[in-house]
């Protein structure tokens, strides 16, 4: 879906004011600030009620304006950038002189991406610049895919969303922090590990956390107002049915396997059997079954390999340090 013309100027317009724009990226939505306008940046924190010491990614229009914005760019970074960009891919570099430290949450390094949208390169192109954005949710809470999502979510607070349809990829970017002479993962996302290990032609290290630091210790991410429980896929359906026997009510993560399985609970998902379709769903999904009343989501992990790590990823973060049953 294309956003009109006169859409992508008034955004532009927007950001080149000091004002917040969501935008449709092919991961998620994001909400966007002039990436060299410290007040704007500051504001997206404040509206996300995020800590500032939790770096933003920044959006830029071309691999060719990498050189822009980051100190310098290494060869295996470079390499990176020609083969998956636009894409959902987010290196972290050393900061170029640009990038003011609110967006990088006061670190001496940056992550920059160029999203695989035709809305969120209309915006780069008419702006100019670097666009700084986190996803669009509130901090902690579950990224949205949707226009939609963003306006239930956040409403006045963003100055101006642009509607570029339902998100094609559905989890956040793949992380890689190409800073040092080995690159690894920071976060699991839209590229898959084995693409990139394919390109580098060696294995990769993937951080289950990121390296920075916040501080404090927030209990989960990417999360749900309801618990998620994660359990072993053949007892999903009994769990499920446990804890709605038990008063709760329970959303359950059907496996494509038990697809018609009848299942005693307040609300049912059909996992798709396709990691794609998987991905682009699950943050709908949650939403769903939030939307619906669950207060208990049981569901399991998929394989953890090509997009099915991300989803690991994103479902093992949604639970918690300790929810796992
Ligand atoms: O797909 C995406 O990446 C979406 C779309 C909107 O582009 N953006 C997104 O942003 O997921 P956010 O802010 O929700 O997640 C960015 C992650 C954070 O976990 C942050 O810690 C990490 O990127 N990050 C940003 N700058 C970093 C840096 N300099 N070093 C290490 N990690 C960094
Ligand atoms: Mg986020």
């Amino acid at each position: 879906m294309r956003a009109r013309t006169s859409d992508i100027d008034k955004a532009a317009g927007v950001l080149r004011g000091g004002g917040l724009v969501a935008f449709p990226t092919e991961t998620v939505y994001g909400l966007g600030a002039n990436a060299e306008d410290s007040a704007a940046v500051a504001r997206v924190f404040q509206v996300k009620g995020r800590p500032p010491s939790h770096p933003l990614i920044v959006h830029i229009g071309g691999a060719e304006h990498l050189g822009d914005w980051v100190e310098n760019v290494p060869v295996t970074a470079r390499l990176l950038a020609e083969r998956f960009w636009p894409g959902p891919l987010t290196l972290v570099l050393p900061r170029g002189r640009r990038v003011p430290f609110e967006a990088t949450g006061g670190l001496e390094t940056v992550a920059v991406r160029v999203p695989d949208h035709p809305v969120a390169l209309a915006l780069l192109a008419a702006f100019g610049g670097g666009v700084a954005a986190p996803s669009a949710n509130r901090f902690g809470s579950v990224s949205p895919t949707t226009a939609n999502h963003v306006r239930a979510e956040l409403g006045d607070e963003v100055d101006f969303v642009l509607d570029g349809g339902p998100c094609e990829v559905g989890v956040e970017s793949t992380i890689v922090d190409a800073t040092g002479e080995a690159p690894s993962v920071l976060r699991p996302g839209g590229v898959t590990r084995e693409d990139l290990e394919a390109v580098l032609g060696r294995p990769l290290a993937v951080h289950s956390t990121s390296r920075v630091r916040v501080p404090g210790q927030h209990p989960s991410h990417y999360a749900p107002r309801a618990r998620v429980v994660l359990v072993e896929p053949e007892k999903v359906v009994a769990e499920a049915e446990l804890a709605q026997e038990l008063g709760h009510q329970v959303g359950v993560f059907l496996p494509p396997c038990f697809a018609d399985a009848a299942v005693k609970a307040h609300a049912v998902v059909a996992i798709p059997g396709s990691m794609a379709a998987y991905a682009r769903g699950l943050y709908g999904f949650l939403r769903e079954l939030d939307q619906r009343g669950c207060d208990l989501i049981v569901a399991s992990l998929p394989v953890e390999e090509g997009l099915g790590l991300a989803i690991a990823n994103r479902l093992r973060r949604a639970a918690g340090p300790r929810s796992s049953a």
